[in-house]
């Protein structure tokens, strides 16, 4: 058992040897944390680390204690865990151990998506229950540690054991207490079409947060946190990572104690929250999961990156290889009508596309983003046959179909909306704002998830559609439960979630065959959780290569490549005007997964050429390109030039890409050293797509040491190219073992 109690010392180890936990139970009940982080020795005791002869705080105000779960109002001045309101409006809490239970494997959570396993084998989990009697409430703790991976998952159930309501005000899914505030802070952050840029910089006492109370977790912040040791980087040092499994408002939030500790949190935002448990009801709160290296920055990722792609992330896509898709959208947008789809398809069959989607545009009456969402119906005038025939007439191309829906919206310009008003999120009697000239539906509603379960099976049940990209184009304002009492108000944000993961449960279990893409404006409700329906999301709308480099580096630290959404698209680029070289658009976008967002008729005979060699290089090293471990080379940001590569699990194969933004005069000499290889194999280095354009080259041999002590030559080329140089433009290595 990966999890140990100690019966003399009361002491609760997780361990595997790749990270430990260890809690334990203090003289007055309180369940203490005496340190997380490193893998420690499960036979040995760490009391010492914690207090000796604690009696709480009321005595030792401010005291550097670690503690499990915080509460507020006893002497631990620092952000709190949980608050819960009681009868008599207090918030104090005395939470003591009341038991504890082992068991191999890890139970699902109420409604909310989460990490799984297998084989029970896969995993320990412990249920610690933590009671105060007076509030009458129960905690369970729940921690879950996987065998062979460097993260631990945590969740909270809270249970109503008393006779009048409590009211829950803070539950955060996690709350780590580290021993002293030497540690910088990265976060994910950024905006529509520049999503996920890290941001680091050293604690300083007090608190700094990142967060949304948008409904959705956004485009402005990731729902994750890294404390880095300052000296961390990419490859070396410590680290610890939280990472929230939600896609609603959420606080993820480090402290630095006046005594120099550093508490880090993570959950439900608090702001506007407050959740009532009745007597004999109970609350769960969504899971974080933590993890910690010492390997750097990089080894935090790769923890995430092995998680969440082999046991969050679900389904029959889960594992299969994921097609080169076409989309329509930057190709067409709304200007389009069956003959124009299935044209632009065959252009798409002939560069070697696997799957065509049709994207915004082919339901209601929609010309423009002004009407028809919520009528999901397919618009006659564009399309008389209906999807099932354009569907077979793509299939017969030798493509699979796919379709873009945006099920929880609709427009005030819609059948939909007349006949429910009501069913649009907003309060009575206040005007409503509209953000794309669309409103929200309101989800907390089971009736309005009832309807959208049938319309939207139903469309998917019309045609043979193999795809699906759930788009969600717009935040909450005005938040309000047209089926919630006043005093459950604060209760909306987290059960609009709810309904909108029932329909996402509902629609993946119906249709367990498609493959689904999650998207929000692109990246703006990119999320562990979302990641436990659809296994890839679109990563952002921007689809410059420039831009691009930039933010998948930055969602690279969360989430593997077999997530990320990468399209090539034409140029001049419709987010910010760029014009990059067709082979940089793709020496990024292949560090995902790959497509095309144009129209194929509107190619050249040599871009024809050259996407068929694109594709069919990408197709050819699939598996390393969705599979590999992905490792951040150089950064991009704020320097000229960035670089990334991926690894076979067996080492024996790599490739490497490195992109110049800018070009220098002079530039001095540069090697690019790479990272993960087998220092004792020889590769073989291959230029793609080779010194002379189209040939093949049979490369340089050189040892897996060298390519990692010296690297690749950048200035002057080692081995050479053939790659045009300048601005924005790239090289590709392909290495392979001898
Ligand atoms: C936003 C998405 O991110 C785009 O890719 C596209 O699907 C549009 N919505 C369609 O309205």
């Amino acid at each position: 058992m990966a999890i140990t109690w100690r019966d003399d010392s009361r002491e609760l180890h997780l361990h595997n040897g790749r990270v430990s936990l260890v809690l334990a139970v203090h003289e007055n009940g309180w369940l203490g944390q005496l340190h997380v982080g490193a893998p420690l020795d499960p036979t040995a005791s760490y009391r010492h680390l914690g207090p000796t002869d604690f009696r709480g705080f009321a005595n030792r105000l401010d005291e550097p204690v670690g503690l499990a779960v915080p509460t507020a109002g006893s002497g631990d001045f620092r952000v709190p865990a949980l608050v819960v309101e009681g009868a008599d409006g207090s918030t104090v809490l005395d939470l003591v151990y009341r038991g504890h239970r082992i068991a191999a494997g890890k139970p699902g959570l109420d409604g909310l998506p989460s990490t799984y396993v297998e084989d029970p084998a896969e995993a320990t989990t412990v249920g610690i229950d933590l009671a105060d009697p007076i509030a009458g409430l129960l905690v369970t703790l729940s921690l879950t540690i996987f065998e062979d991976r460097p993260v631990i998952a945590r969740s909270m159930r809270l249970v109503n054991e008393g006779d009048t309501g409590l009211i829950i005000r803070t539950a955060m899914s996690a709350s780590l207490d580290l021993p002293d505030g030497a540690w910088d802070l990265l976060t994910l952050s950024g905006a529509w079409a520049r999503e996920r840029r890290p941001h680091r910089a050293a604690l300083l006492p007090g608190r700094r947060s990142v967060g949304s109370l948008r409904g959705a977790t956004g485009h402005g912040q990731d729902p994750s946190l890294f404390l880095l040791r300052p000296g961390t980087d990419e490859a070396h040092g410590e680290g610890l990572a939280i990472s929230l499994v939600y896609s609603g408002n959420f606080l993820a939030e480090a402290e630095v104690g006046p005594r120099g500790p550093t508490r880090a949190r993570i959950g439900l935002h608090p702001d506007g929250f407050a959740w009532t448990l009745e007597p004999g009801a109970s609350f769960t709160t969504p899971e974080a999961v933590i993890a910690w290296s010492a390997d750097g920055v990089g080894g935090l990722s790769d923890a995430f990156h092995g998680l969440f792609g082999e046991r969050l992330a679900r389904g029959a896509w889960r594992d299969r290889p994921r097609p080169v898709l076409l989309n329509s959208w930057e190709g067409v947008y709304f200007d389009f009508d069956h003959d124009r789809l299935v044209e632009m398809a065959r252009g798409a069959v002939d560069l070697g596309v696997e799957l065509f989607v049709l994207d915004d545009g082919w339901f209601g009456g929609r010309d423009d983003d002004t009407s028809s969402l919520g009528d999901w119906e397919v618009d006659r005038r564009k399309l008389p046959a209906g999807l099932g025939p354009l569907a077979a007439d793509i299939e017969a191309l030798g493509l699979r179909f796919g379709l873009w829906i945006e099920p929880e919206m609709v427009s005030p310009r819609s059948r939909l909306f007349e006949a429910h008003p009501d069913w649009a999120i907003g309060v009575p009697g206040r005007p409503r704002t509209e953000s794309r000239q669309q409103l929200v539906l309101d989800l907390s509603r089971p009736e309005v998830v009832d309807h959208l379960e049938t319309a939207i099976a139903a469309v998917l049940g019309s045609a043979s559609i193999s795809y699906v990209k759930w788009d969600m184009n717009r935040n909450i304002t005005e938040p309000y439960g047209g089926a919630l009492p006043p005093e459950r108000q604060g209760e909306f944000f987290h059960r609009y979630l709810l309904g909108t993961y029932e329909l996402w449960r509902r629609l993946t279990s119906r249709f367990p065959e498609v493959l689904f893409e999650s998207c929000a404006g692109g990246g703006g409700r990119f999320d562990p959780g979302m990641l436990a329906f659809a296994p890839q999301a679109w990563t952002s709308d921007d689809t410059d290569a420039i831009e691009r480099l930039a933010i998948q580096w930055g969602a690279s630290h969360v989430y593997p490549l077999s997530s990320m959404g990468a399209h090539v698209s034409a140029v001049p680029n419709h987010q910010v005007g760029r014009i990059t070289p067709l082979a940089t658009r793709a020496a990024v976008a292949f560090f995902g997964v790959f497509g095309y967002e144009l129209d194929p008729r509107a190619l050249s005979g040599p871009e024809r050429a050259e996407i068929r060699a694109q594709i069919a290089f990408y197709r050819e090293h699939r598996e390393l390109f969705q599979r590999g471990r992905f490792v951040r080379l150089r950064s991009p940001l704020g320097r000229d030039d960035g670089a990334w590569m991926v690894i076979s699990p067996d080492r024996r194969g790599a490739i490497v890409a490195h992109v110049r933004i800018l070009a220098r005069p002079v530039p001095p000499p540069d090697r690019l050293r790479l990272r993960g290889l087998d220092p004792g194999l020889t590769y073989r280095v291959s230029p793609w797509p080779g010194p002379s354009a189209g040939d093949a080259s049979d490369g340089v041999r050189r040892g897996g040491d060298v390519l990692m002590a010296a690297g690749l030559g950048l200035v002057p080329e080692d081995p050479p190219t053939g790659a045009p140089g300048g601005d924005f433009s790239s090289r590709i290595w392909v290495l392979s073992a001898d």
